[in-house]
C-alpha cells in the first residue's frame, strides 16, 4: 500500500524530504490517558500487547493525538524470551520479571529457537490490523532488543543497576554465553522476517544495555550478533539504537543499516564525524527536556535541530519518553520539528 506520509522512509534511505520527520521512542502507552484507559480495561500489561485489536488500538492512539510521522507497533522486547521458553511478567511499579533465568547449559537446552510467525501471531496479527487502519497515514515501524540486550533480562531475571549476573557469564562460561546470543538473534531474525511480511516499513533494534559492556565485549557479544541481523533483513531499512555506546559508534558507522540512533550523551558533530555520512542519525533530545516549560522544551528542540544542520536526520528524543511527561509538552516537541526550518 502507498503511504500518503513517507518521509521517515525517505529520511531512513537518505532521499530528499521537505522536512525532518519525527516520533518518540515508547511513543505508544505510558504517557497518554487514553492508553491508560485501554490498559485497565485488561488484566494488564501483557494482556493488551497479547490482544491483537487493543494493541492495535494503542499503536495508533500517538498518531492520532501527538501527531508522530510513525507509528510503533504496541509490544514488547521481552515477547522473544517467552517465545524460546522463558515466559515473563510484568509486576505493577517494578517492570519485568523471569520466574526463571538462564544460568546453565542444562537451562539452555530447554530453550528453543523462535518461530515468528507461529510463536508470536499475536503481533503478526496486531501487525496486520495496525496496517488496515492506519490506511497509510504513516509509516509502522516494526522493532526488537539487539541480542545483548535480551540476553541481559534472560541471565539476571529483571531489570538491574548492574546486569552483573549477565555481565559475569561474559567472563565465566563465554561458550554458553554465545550460544544463548546465537539462538537469541536466530529467534529474532524469524521475528522481524513476520514482522515485515505482515507489513512493518521500517524495523528497530534496541540495544537498551550497551552502554554497561566494555568495548572489546561490546564487539564480541553485542556489535557482532547486531551485524548478523542486519545482514539478514533488506526488504526495509533498518535503524540500530545502542544506548550509551559511544565507544562503538565508529563501528555502528559500518553495519548494515540506514540509520543510528543517538543517546542525549553523544554530541551530533562528533557522532557524524565518526559514523560518516552515509547513515541518517536518529535523536537526540535529553528526555528530561520535556519536563521544561512549553518555552522552554521549544527551545531545546530548535537547539538540538540545529545540531543536526539539516544533513540526515530522523528527529526523536534520546531514550523513551518518560511516564510521567505531560502530553502537551510532547506535543510543543513534535509541532516545534514539524515547524523547524534550517537556516
Ligand atoms: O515504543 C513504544 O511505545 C512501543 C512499545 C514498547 C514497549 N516496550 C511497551 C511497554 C517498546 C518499543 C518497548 C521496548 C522496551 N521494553 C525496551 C527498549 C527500549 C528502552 O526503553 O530502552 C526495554 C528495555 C523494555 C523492557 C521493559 N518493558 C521494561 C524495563 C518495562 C518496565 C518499565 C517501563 O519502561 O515501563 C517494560 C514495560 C512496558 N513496555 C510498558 C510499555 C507500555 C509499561 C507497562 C505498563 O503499561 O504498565
Amino acid at each position: 500500500m502507498q503511504l500518503k506520509n513517507d518521509l521517515l522512509i525517505r529520511a531512513a534511505k537518505g532521499e530528499a524530504v521537505e522536512r525532518t520527520p519525527v516520533w518518540l521512542m515508547r511513543q505508544a502507552g505510558r504517557i497518554l490517558p487514553e492508553y491508560r484507559a485501554v490498559r485497565e480495561s485488561v488484566s494488564g500489561f501483557i494482556e493488551l500487547a497479547q490482544t491483537p485489536e487493543l494493541a492495535a488500538e494503542v499503536t495508533i492512539q500517538p498518531v492520532d493525538i501527538l501527531g508522530v510521522d510513525a507509528a510503533i507497533i504496541f509490544s514488547d522486547i521481552l515477547v522473544i524470551p517467552e517465545a524460546m521458553g522463558l515466559p515473563y511478567e510484568m509486576v505493577e511499579k517494578r517492570g519485568p520479571w523471569f520466574p526463571n533465568v538462564v544460568s546453565s547449559a542444562a537451562d539452555l537446552k530447554k530453550l528453543r529457537v523462535a518461530d515468528g510467525v507461529d510463536d508470536l501471531s499475536y503481533v503478526i496479527d496486531a501487525i496486520k490490523i495496525t496496517k488496515r487502519e492506519l490506511d497509510g497515514r504513516v509509516p509502522l515501524i516494526g522493532f526488537a532488543g539487539a541480542p545483548w540486550t535480551i540476553f541481559a533480562y534472560m541471565i539476571e531475571g529483571s531489570g538491574s543497576k548492574t546486569f552483573s549476573k549477565a555481565r559475569a557469564m561474559l567472563y565465566t562460561q563465554p561458550e554458553l554465553s554465545h550460544q544463548l546470543l546465537q539462538m537469541i538473534t536466530d529467534s529474532t531474525i524469524n521475528y522481524l522476517k513476520a514482522q515485515i511480511a505482515a507489513g512493518v516499513d521500517l524495523i528497530q533494534l534496541f540495544d537498551s544495555w550497551a552502554g554497561i559492556l566494555p568495548p572489546d565485549h561490546y564487539e564480541t557479544y553485542s556489535l557482532n550478533y547486531i551485524a548478523q541481523i542486519c545482514d539478514a533483513i533488506n526488504e526495509v531499512p533498518k535503524t540500530v539504537f545502542a544506548k550509551g555506546a559511544f565507544f562503538a559508534r565508529e563501528q555502528m558507522g559500518k553495519l548494515n543499516c540506514e540509520t543510528i540512533g543517538l543517546d542525549w550523551n553523544m554530541g551530533v558533530a562528533e557522532s557524524r564525524k565518526m559514523i560518516g555520512d552515509d547513515k541518517t542519525l536518529q535523536g537526540n533530545l535529553d528526555p528530561a527536556a520535556l519536563y521544561g516549560s512549553a518555552k522552554e522544551v521549544e527551545e531545546a528542540t530548535r537547539q538540538m535541530m540545529a545540531q543536526f544542520k539539516g544533513g540526515r536526520h530522523i528527529a526523536n528524543l534520546g531514550h523513551g519518553v518518560y511516564p510521567d511527561i505531560s502530553p502537551e509538552k510532547v506535543k510543543v516537541f513534535i509541532e516545534t520539528v514539524k515547524n523547524y526550518q534550517s537556516q
